[in-house]
């Protein structure tokens, strides 16, 4: 199907300012893989280093991970990722599209847009067969003798087989849990809308460790904690939505779990999951390994393997809920301002320094200002073009404040700084722009 015109613009926003770039694009791009500009691995970090505060540093119960990529091949036998992580697809024989079989009805037939597949006269869909999403490759020098590995499908396996290992050094107890930021990579047989479904992306995963019985509990906790994170983000709450998964719908490890939607121009959409995986995984880890993976409760001196409660959240999805929510054109002045209303502390560029003009020591006093604060914010100097259209650049990228170097600047030391949503000017000291953005932004 056609992308939206908002999804469009924002696609084309993303490229012309470095946000996002197709991967390889000099060689005709490579499907559904994206790469991250100067703009967008800011805005990423931004989502990321959130995440990382809200889920480790402010919180005692819950340690930090970075666990590999690869993995012995036997995590996936036993996460059931093997035997279970496949979609339906058919082929199409005429065009040599292939489509998800659970999902022809809301796709478009390539050549008659307007029809799905299978409706056109000349289509020829084939049968359903499964399809396994995890990429493979070979360990060891020799292809024909080495052994097959995956590219992990999602980082939380990385975090159970490292369960015990985490308890022990960190002298933890139950409850508490494991965080991780990583890469997963998945086949997609219908990836698309831009960074919302691709083959490579980047997951922020928690799995937290509960005493049996006490799992419906944190997994109640939990919802209420991410939706806040979500709304935190200055996402706006009308666009944001719980979907739980009925029976059908759960995954292969879900006792139960619930979706956060965003509501995407190409409508509402998962961007991050709560799941009650239960004993799923340690069950299946201790059985493949035959290594123990209880837990021993000193105080009841009893032993147990833990339920787990998890939360998946996609960064690149966020990133692009982000976009999404912060895209806004407006009419001033009889003309078109785009701009990405960002959350300070969501914005790639925290202030812009811009010399009013290049002469009468406004850009040695500019730069004076611009070293000086960027010690503590990203920042940017613009001394190109007029001033107003130096401002609309900033607002197109979300700079949420433009402190501009004038001719009353040497007289008295004091500075405008321009608000980006109201397009108010307040004129302050020199010497007070670090505590005034400071105030601003955290
Ligand atoms: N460990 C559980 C798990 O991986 P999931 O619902 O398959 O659950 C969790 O994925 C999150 O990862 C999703 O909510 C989404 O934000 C992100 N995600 C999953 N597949 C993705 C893809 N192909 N592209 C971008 N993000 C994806």
């Amino acid at each position: 199907m056609a992308q939206s015109p908002v999804m469009d613009k924002l696609v084309s926003l993303c490229k012309r300012r470095g946000f996002v770039f197709q991967s390889s694009e000099i060689y005709g791009g490579l499907g559904s893989v994206w790469d991250y500009g100067p703009l967008g691995v800011e805005l990423k970090r931004n989502v990321k280093d959130r995440w990382w505060h809200a889920m480790v540093r402010a919180r005692e119960d819950i340690e930090g991970l970075d666990a590999a990529i690869l993995m012995h091949p036997k995590v996936w036998e036993a996460s059931g990722h093997v035997a279970g992580f496949s979609d339906p697809l058919v082929d199409c024989k005429t065009c040599k599209a292939r489509f998800r079989a659970d999902q022809i009805a809301d796709a478009a037939c390539p050549q008659k847009p307007s029809k799905h597949p299978g409706e056109h006269s000349t289509c020829s869909l084939t049968e359903p067969r499964m399809f396994n999403l995890m990429f493979k490759t070979v360990m060891g020098p020799v292809e024909e003798s080495g052994s097959v590995v995956y590219l992990r499908p999602e980082t939380a396996q990385g975090i159970y087989v490292n369960y015990l290992n985490v308890l022990q050094s960190s002298r933890q107890r139950i409850p508490f849990g494991i965080a991780q930021i990583g890469k997963a990579f998945r086949n997609e047989i219908t990836p698309g809308n831009f960074i919302f479904r691709t083959r490579e992306f980047e997951q922020m995963e928690m799995q937290f460790f509960v005493k049996p019985g006490d799992d419906a509990e944190w997994f109640e906790r939990w919802r209420g904690l991410r939706m806040a994170w979500h709304q935190e983000l200055g996402l706006n709450p009308d666009k944001l939505r719980w979907h739980p998964h009925v029976e059908s719908e759960l995954a292969h490890y879900a006792r139960a779990a619930y979706d956060i939607e965003y509501e995407f121009p190409f409508g509402w959409s998962e961007i991050e999951g709560i799941h009650n995986r239960g004993d799923f995984d340690l069950t299946n880890h201790q059985t493949v390994s035959g290594k123990k993976l209880e837990y021993f409760d000193q105080a009841s001196n009893t032993r147990y393997l833990p339920n787990v409660v998890e939360t998946s959240a996609g960064a690149d999805r966020i990133a692009l809920t982000l976009l999404v929510d912060a895209f806004r054109e407006e009419q001033v002045e009889g003309e078109t301002r785009t701009v990405l209303g960002f959350h300070p502390s969501i914005a790639p560029i925290k202030a812009a320094v811009l010399p009013l003009v290049n002469k009468d020591a406004m850009p040695e006093m500019a730069t004076g200002l611009f070293n000086d604060i960027r010690k503590k914010f990203a920042c940017f100097y613009d001394d190109g073009g007029a001033i107003g259209r130096r401002y609309r650049r900033m607002d197109e990228v979300g700079t949420p404040f433009c402190v501009t170097v004038d001719g009353q600047t040497a007289d008295d030391r004091t500075v405008t700084v321009r608000h980006r949503d109201s397009m108010a000017q307040d004129r302050i000291g020199i010497d007070a722009v670090a505590a005034y953005l400071s105030e601003r932004l955290t």
